[in-house]
């Protein structure tokens, strides 16, 4: 393979043990991200089997299919969020699947390009969206909404326990003129966080930007979605 699929899938062993792959059998990997699980899953099936690859960010698919080009008759990519799974398998035609993979988070190429604007890392504009089609992005949640929702957000998608101070602090700068990239946010959030905090090993940003990435893009909502609906199988 080429050396741009050096990157190891997390738990591919183990998720490709626990599906049990039927050679003929039909398979969803909701999360195609870089398609590394994918390939694995595809390379234990045969001719008659099949794979649907379902992201919501379009880039994800372009690169998937590229990727996968070799084994493209057996998958059909679906731009799509996994938690209309049921109407994504009707569309696709099929009726019963026998299993399936999600492997939840952002991917390496959401958070190595910086204009998407997940990481804490570089300064970029407060993006955040998986599915680019999308309206809600960061800078909306950072700017707009209100300061509890901002404080709940944090501490309940981010499990941020300074999330009020953070909350307030985002209010005040804001105030003062729209917070525009994730370098400014970085900095209001280091302002608002108590010198013990700034000395942990993780990242001072790290549990607000999940908390405001779950926001964006409702993975929760997504997931429950996705549960209550009935699976074919
Ligand atoms: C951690 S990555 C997956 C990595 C992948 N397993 C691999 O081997 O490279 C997660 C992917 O899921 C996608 N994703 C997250 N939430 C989604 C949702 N609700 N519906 C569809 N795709 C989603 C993201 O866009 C991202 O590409």
């Amino acid at each position: 393979m080429s050396g741009a699929y050096t990157h190891r899938p997390v738990l591919l062993e183990e998720a490709i043990q626990g599906l049990a792959i039927r050679p003929d059998g039909v398979y969803v990997d909701g999360t195609l991200g870089r398609g590394g699980h994918s390939e694995a899953i595809v390379r234990g099936l045969t001719a008659g089997g099949r794979l649907l690859c379902i992201d919501r960010d379009s880039q994800a698919l372009e690169e998937g299919r590229a990727r996968l080009a070799p084994w493209a008759g057996q998958i059909t990519f679906l731009h799509g969020n996994f938690g209309d799974l049921a109407a994504l398998l009707d569309g696709a035609g099929v009726e019963r699947v026998d299993g399936m993979l999600f492997d939840l988070g952002v991917s390496s190429p959401q958070l190595d390009d910086p204009a998407r604007g997940f990481s804490y890392q570089a300064d970029a504009p407060l993006d955040m969206r998986m599915d680019q089609g999308e309206t809600l992005t960061a800078w909306t949640v950072v700017n707009q909404w209100p300061r509890q929702e901002l404080r709940r957000v944090l501490a309940q998608y981010g499990e941020e326990r300074y999330a009020a101070a953070i909350a307030a602090a985002i209010e005040r700068a804001r105030a003062a003129g729209p917070i525009e990239t994730t370098g400014a946010l970085v900095e209001i959030i280091r302002g608002a966080l108590p010198a013990a905090a700034l000395r942990e090993k993780q990242h001072p940003a790290k549990r607000s930007f999940q908390g405001i990435r779950i926001a964006v893009n409702d993975e929760l909502t997504a997931i429950s979605r996705m549960l209550q609906a009935p699976f074919p199988g």
